[in-house]
């Protein structure tokens, strides 16, 4: 798969396509399904994430959006570091986000960061070499019933311990 994609690339390259060009029409092609209003900034940047091969927002589409706007890039960045949920950093296939909120700390949140970042062998903030899981803190998830709590994308998983956390990990999450 990855073998004929690179192919497809080297192909676009002999034909003079420039890649760069390639990716504003693929967020052009985003921006359209949505009128060029602020408040669908949100939804926009969640598509382009969504399309983004490492699930990050990167600097050309912030440019992009910006000018689709009518807006400062500074204030697309405004929008992406409010909210956890964007990265303009690379990152993972799989972005697992741990609640580090007090309920969630008091349930015991930090023995599951523990496992996590042994089972990983990463830190929060990084990304595994094979660019398979990112490790994240997360403010409240709204899973405070079933602290602790973490999400994996956007599967939520509840009452974790050490333990559990190995069984998630190496259940369909082991490629
Ligand atoms: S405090 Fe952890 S999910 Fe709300």
């Amino acid at each position: 798969m990855k073998l004929k994609k690179e192919k497809k690339e080297k192909e676009r390259e002999e034909r003079g396509e420039n890649p760069q060009n390639a990716s504003k029409e693929k967020w052009m092609k985003i921006f359209k399904e949505f009128e060029p209003k602020k408040e669908n900034i949100i939804s926009i940047l969640q598509c382009i994430q969504a399309e983004e091969k490492f699930n990050y927002i990167p600097e050309e589409a912030v440019h992009a959006l910006a000018d689709y706007l009518h807006i400062a890039p500074s204030k697309v960045y405004g929008v992406i570091s409010f909210y956890t949920m964007f990265s303009v950093i690379p990152r993972g296939k799989y972005i697992v986000r741990v609640c580090a909120s007090a309920p969630c700390h008091i349930m015991g949140s930090t023995t599951v960061v523990e496992a996590l970042k042994e089972i990983l062998g990463i830190e929060l903030g990084e990304t595994t070499e094979d660019n398979l899981f990112t490790l994240e803190s997360s403010s409240c998830l709204g899973l405070c019933d079933g602290a602790p709590a973490m999400m994996i994308n956007d599967e939520v998983f509840r009452d974790l311990t050490g333990e559990r956390v190995k069984e998630i990990l190496e259940g369909k999450y082991h490629e």
